[in-house]
C-alpha cells in the first residue's frame, strides 16, 4: 500500500514518521510531481495537479475538519473524501467559544481596561437568562460547544440542517426554523461547514434579527460572514461585538478594518488546531478499517458538501 502526503504549510517530516510508525506495512512518501500513484492520500490544500496525477486513490484524508477548499478541486471519481472527526478539536473549540462568550458576558475586557488605569470598579452582573447562545451547526464540534455552554448555565439553542436532539439544547432545523432560532439568540456562534448554502449566512438581514446587544463568534470559515455588514451593525450599535477566528483572506490583510475595530477580537485561525498524533492515529485506523471493508466515520458527502 502506498500513501502520499501532500499538505501545504505543514512540516512533513513528523507526519511521515508518525504515519510510517502507525502503518509499517505501507510506503509513505511526501508527494513530488510525477511520483508513483498512491492508494491513499493525506492532504491539506493540495494543488489540483496532485489529484490529477492520482486517479486511483481510494481515500483522500484531509488533516482538518473542514473540506471546503478541497471540494473546490476536481476529486478523482471513486475516492472517498474523509475529514478529521473531532481528533481533539472539539474540546479546543469548546474552550475557545466558552472563553469568548464568558469574556463578553462578564465584561472582562472592560474590567481589563479599568484595571490598566488603576481603577477598582464594579459593573452590575448580567442575568445569564438574558444571554441565550445560538450555535449554528450541531455536528461534531457544534454539539460539544453547545454542551459546554449549557454547563455554564447559559440558555443554549442549536440549529442544523436536519432535526437533531441534543439533551439540554433547544434544537431548531432547516430554513423554516432559522428565523425563530435567530430571534431567540443573543450570542451567535458559527460552526457550520462552508457550502454554497451557508456562504454569507451571517449577513445584515440575519444578524439584525438577533436579540438586542447581539454578539458574533465565528470559528467556522471567514466566508460565512459578510465583513462589511458586521462592521455596519457594530458601528450603528445594533450589535455589541464579535470574536473572529477565521477570515475570508488568511492571514488577515494588514489593512483590514477587523484588526483595529474596538469591538472586534481577532485570533489567527487557532480556535481548534489539528493535533498531529491524534490525527495520525485516526487516519491510520481508518485506512486499516477501509482495508478490512469496515465503515468509517467522517466520510464527506460530496453532494451535501460536508
Ligand atoms: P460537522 O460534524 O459536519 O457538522 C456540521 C453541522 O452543520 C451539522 O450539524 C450540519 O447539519 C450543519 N449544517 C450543514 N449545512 C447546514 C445548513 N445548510 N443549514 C443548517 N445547518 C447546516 O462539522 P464539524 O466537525 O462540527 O465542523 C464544523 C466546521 O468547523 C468545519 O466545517 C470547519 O469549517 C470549522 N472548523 C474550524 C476550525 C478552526 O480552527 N477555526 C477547526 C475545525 C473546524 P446536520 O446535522 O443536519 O448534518
Ligand atoms: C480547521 O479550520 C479545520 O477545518 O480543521
Amino acid at each position: 500500500m502506498r500513501i502520499s502526503f501532500c499538505c501545504a504549510n505543514v512540516e512533513a517530516a513528523p507526519w511521515l514518521q508518525g504515519l510510517r510508525a502507525a502503518l509499517p506495512q505501507a510506503t509513505v512518501e511526501e508527494w513530488q510531481p510525477g511520483a508513483p500513484q498512491a492508494d491513499h492520500a493525506v492532504v491539506w490544500a493540495p494543488p489540483q495537479r496532485f489529484l490529477d496525477e492520482q486517479p486511483r486513490l481510494k481515500g483522500i484524508f484531509a488533516i482538518g475538519a473542514g473540506v471546503d477548499a478541497l471540494l473546490k478541486l476536481a476529486v478523482p471519481a471513486g475516492a472517498l473524501v474523509v475529514r478529521i472527526d473531532d481528533g481533539g478539536m472539539a474540546v479546543q473549540m469548546a474552550e475557545y467559544v466558552c472563553h469568548a462568550a464568558i469574556r463578553h458576558f462578564r465584561e472582562l475586557d472592560a474590567y481589563d481596561a479599568d484595571v490598566r488605569q488603576g481603577l477598582w470598579s464594579f459593573r452590575r452582573p448580567h442575568e445569564r437568562s438574558d444571554f441565550p447562545v445560538g450555535v449554528m451547526g450541531l455536528g461534531v464540534l457544534g454539539q460539544r460547544v453547545a454542551r459546554a455552554l449549557a454547563h455554564f448555565e447559559f440558555p443554549v439553542l442549536g440549529w442544523s440542517r436536519t432535526p437533531r436532539d441534543v439533551p439540554g439544547i433547544r434544537c431548531y432545523a432547516g430554513r423554516e426554523q432559522f428565523g425563530d432560532f435567530l430571534e431567540r439568540s443573543r450570542i451567535l456562534v458559527c460552526l457550520l461547514p462552508l457550502t454554497p448554502e451557508t456562504e454569507g449566512i451571517m449577513n445584515a438581514d440575519h444578524l439584525s434579527r438577533l436579540l438586542p446587544g447581539g454578539y458574533v463568534i465565528n470559528v467556522a470559515r471567514g466566508a460565512h460572514l459578510v465583513d462589511e455588514d458586521l462592521i455596519a451593525l457594530l458601528d450603528s450599535g445594533r450589535l455589541a461585538g464579535a470574536t473572529l477566528d477565521v477570515f475570508r483572506t488568511e492571514p488577515l490583510p494588514p489593512q483590514h478594518p477587523f484588526w483595529r475595530h474596538p469591538r472586534i477580537t481577532v485570533t489567527p485561525h487557532t480556535s481548534a488546531r489539528t493535533l498531529r498524533d491524534e490525527s495520525i492515529a485516526q487516519i491510520a485506523g481508518k485506512i486499516l478499517a477501509l482495508g478490512r471493508g469496515e465503515p468509517i466515520a467522517g466520510v464527506v458527502d460530496l453532494e451535501r458538501g460536508y
